[in-house]
């Protein structure tokens, strides 16, 4: 419409107003008639169901190459009543850092993703523009004895991964991405730039696992990288029905959180067919931190029912097994980790869970049923194994409250092909709802936990219409941070009492009106 319209014209005045020293200005500013802004917006969209012509689009794409960009965007934004959303990676399961129902801007900070290691103290400075692919790379180039415990997908951001938790093969060694960072560097609502003395440890705390987006714009990381062998052994074995793989799920779940924390094996179940007849895979997908003389009589002791041999071992540098674990070709090059497109682009719904007891055989059954039962779509459920260092840390060390006590952390994922059938859709958002009713009883409870990163709106949202309360927002509060909620409350009170940073599930200040 016409205000609109006029919003967005006086909101790139402004733009160019507060970077009068900047000439570059109109080379990071995309707005609707330019041609290359359907290529921008789409470039950092994992989740096509985001991207259809019904999804709001923002007015203004901004793609900053300095601070200062950041901090006019952010001026700009709330000078003329325009929403902010920030993207690093583009990988939110809900499009959270590129729609939103108002008039709205993209700060995406693709052109902010410089990675410094300094191998001699072990850290490295990476701008949260950075894929975790890059950050791999980058380590892997300087050191063969140094990674960093974070996610598994290459093209993950770290703007909103390490602020959401992060964890992949090394988090049961080392814990979560977030438990690693020591130094930051964030725009705060006012346009100031802070770093950790600045911002103080309350916001420290709050970015390191809370969500960046309630809390400003995080253009950097500190973090400490950890030390990995020379070589490490990698395997992944498959067991479908007929070979045993309900009584082995279950057994896993026993034997794979007491694992030493050197040894990681998360299980992939998914429908496969075999001559014609359905059945469940179970694959069993590891990471050993050493060699395969270790790992097999480790696997021997403790998991003998697997059948574990020599010949289901492939001993590799880490750098290698981060390409093992996205199922590239063995002899692929590293460099396909600085590559930021998305490996798969299909539409999907996910959700998670965390698991306190064994579920018993016949609940594991009950979801092979569900997974039969998902005829069109491809449905996958991950399970990964607690226990390690995730038990040791607490509760309320970052705002990630999920540790002692949890034996694995599930992924329940649907993918289809996008074809804009609203009803073929819903079939499968329909089914994952479903599949995630009928684990209830297994599951964690009061409340049932889940994983900020895995975002999930099904489980509760602000009220983006007008006003969110406190009581409306702990209800999905509750279950991404436990108790840890209401200190993020705290700190979104002290750093941002006018509610800038919003979106439907960030953390409202406690006198909330919006
Ligand atoms: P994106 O840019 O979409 O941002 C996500 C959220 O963070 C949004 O709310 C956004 O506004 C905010 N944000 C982003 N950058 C910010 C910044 N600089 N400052 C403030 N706020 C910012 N997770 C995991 O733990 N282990 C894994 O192995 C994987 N694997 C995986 C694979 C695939 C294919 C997908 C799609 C996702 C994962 N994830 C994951 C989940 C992933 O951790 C989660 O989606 C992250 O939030 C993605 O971060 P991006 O920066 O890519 O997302």
């Amino acid at each position: 419409g016409t205000s609109s319209a006029l919003t967005h014209e006086n909101f790139l005045h402004c733009l160019s107003y507060h970077s009068s020293n900047t000439s570059s200005i109109s080379e990071i500013v995309y707005t609707p008639n330019d041609p290359s802004y359907f290529s921008r917006l789409n470039f950092s969209l994992q989740n096509p169901r985001f991207s259809s012509p019904f999804t709001p689009k923002p007015l203004v794409i901004i793609t900053p190459f300095n601070a200062s960009h950041v901090q006019a965007a952010i001026n700009c934004s709330k000078k003329h009543g325009m929403q902010v959303r920030v993207r690093s990676g583009g990988h939110d399961y809900e499009g959270l850092s590129y729609v939103s129902e108002f008039p709205f801007v993209i700060i995406d900070l693709i052109n902010l993703r410089s990675i410094n290691v300094d191998v001699e103290n072990s850290t490295a400075w990476i701008e949260a523009g950075a894929t975790i692919g890059e950050v791999y790379y980058r380590i892997a180039e300087k050191s063969g004895n140094l990674g960093f415990p974070a996610g598994i997908c290459p093209t993950v951001g770290v703007g909103g991964h390490f602020s959401g938790g992060g964890y992949g093969t090394m988090f049961r060694k080392y814990g979560l991405a977030a438990d690693n960072i020591v130094d930051a560097v964030l725009v705060d609502a006012e346009g100031r730039i802070l770093d950790r003395k600045l911002m103080g440890e309350d916001v420290f705390w709050a970015i390191r696992g809370g969500g960046g987006a309630s809390f400003g714009v995080v253009l950097s990381w500190k973090i400490r990288l950890v030390p990995v062998p020379s070589t490490v052994t990698v395997f992944t074995v498959n067991r479908n029905l007929t070979q045993n793989a309900t009584k082995l799920v279950h057994r896993w779940q026993y034997v794979a959180e007491k694992f030493e924390e050197d040894l990681f094996v998360r299980l992939v179940l998914q429908t496969i067919s075999i001559d014609g007849k359905k059945t469940i895979q179970a694959s069993f997908n590891s990471l050993f931190l050493g060699g395969v003389d270790k790992l097999i009589p480790l696997m021997q002791k403790s998991f003998p029912e697997l059948g574990l041999v020599r010949e289901d071992c492939i001993e590799m540098s880490w750098i290698e097994s981060v390409l093992y674990f996205n199922e590239f070709p063995s002899g692929q090059s590293p460099e396909v980790l600085l590559d930021r497109v998305p490996l798969t682009r299909l539409s999907f719904k996910a959700k998670s869970d965390f698991v306190k007891e064994p579920i018993p055989e016949n609940g594991l059954e009950g979801m092979w049923k569900r997974l039969y039962e998902e005829e069109v779509g491809r449905a996958i459920v991950i399970m990964s194994p607690y226990g390690g260092k995730m038990s040791e840390i607490t509760e309320s060390e970052i705002p990630f409250p999920h540790r002692a006590g949890y034996i694995s952390l599930i992924q329940y994922l649907i993918y289809w092909e996008e074809e804009g059938n609203v009803t073929q859709s819903q079939m499968h958002i329909n089914w994952i709802r479903r599949l995630y009713s009928y684990m209830t009883p297994y599951v964690s409870k009061n409340p049932r936990a889940a994983y900020l990163n895995y975002r999930d709106l099904d489980i509760g949202t602000n009220n983006n219409k007008g006003t969110t309360s406190y009581a409306r927002a702990s209800i999905w509060g509750t279950k991404y941070f436990k108790n840890n909620f209401n200190r993020l409350v705290h700190v979104k009170t002290m750093v941002d009492p006018t509610n800038f940073f919003k979106n439907q599930q960030s953390i409202p200040p406690s006198s909330s009106t919006w």
